[in-house]
């Protein structure tokens, strides 16, 4: 993409109403807390996509789940831009993105907000393992923003990470719910997990492993 395309992007989604970001959670207009009241206008369970990219869980699940409402979280707006259009195109109001730090997600929900996540192909972070997303530190921010037994899914090719997932869970005492060594020879719930991104189809077409895990906190 050309640097006068992402900055057209980064302009674009601070102008779509489906796209907040920190802004939006400052002083008087703090929106922390109010996404049921305020943002969706419904009861809806919130399902969080974290590490979103072009955001096409949200999308997806949105479709599927119409009476539940999603949100996609990532860093990078250019790449949110193309879900956040694909929603307003589609006139899907139950999705939203959040341009924010995953870090920082207490800045933005409360206690008991969120019900679910997805971590959809999130960077491993292989020498760097505070950083990954399934780390104790990120189940600790998690745990303050879902309800008690929120379920987590993690889809990623990194067996490090997997691996490395699996062992958070063991000594954090989570509830292992699933396990998929490899997701298109051996999942039972083909019609959530082999929604693909962007990340994915790159992945498979080097002919690597999908992997799925999911637990609850
Ligand atoms: C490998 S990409 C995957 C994107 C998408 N899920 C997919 O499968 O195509 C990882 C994404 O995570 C985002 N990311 C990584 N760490 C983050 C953090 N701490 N807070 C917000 N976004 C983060 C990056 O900006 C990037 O878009």
């Amino acid at each position: 993409m050309g640097k006068k395309n992402k900055q057209q992007r980064i302009a674009d989604v601070r102008e779509f109403k489906n796209v907040f970001e920190y802004e939006h959670f400052r002083e008087e207009k703090n929106l922390k807390g109010k996404w049921h009241s305020e943002i969706f206008k419904n009861q809806n369970p919130i399902t969080l996509e974290l590490a979103c990219g072009k955001g096409e869980y949200s999308i997806a699940l949105s479709q599927k789940f119409p009476k539940r409402n999603f949100i996609g979280v990532d860093i990078k707006g250019p790449r949110m831009w193309l879900g956040a259009k694909k929603a307003l195109e589609k006139n899907l109001w139950n999705v939203r993105y959040l341009r924010a730090f995953i870090d920082h997600l207490e800045n933005f929900f409360t206690e008991n907000e969120v019900n679910e996540i997805w971590i959809v192909f999130p960077d491993p972070y292989l020498k760097k393992e505070r950083k990954r997303l399934t780390s104790p530190k990120f189940l600790e921010i998690y745990r303050r923003v879902m309800k008690p037994g929120g379920l987590i899914h993690l889809k990623t090719d990194s067996k490090t990470l997997f691996d490395y997932t699996c062992e958070v869970i063991r000594n954090e005492n989570c509830e292992l719910v699933e396990i998929v060594q490899d997701v298109y020879r051996d999942s039972k719930n083909n019609e959530l997990v082999s929604i693909q991104t962007f990340y994915e189809k790159m992945h498979l077409q080097k002919g690597k492993t999908i992997r799925y895990i999911s637990f609850r906190l």
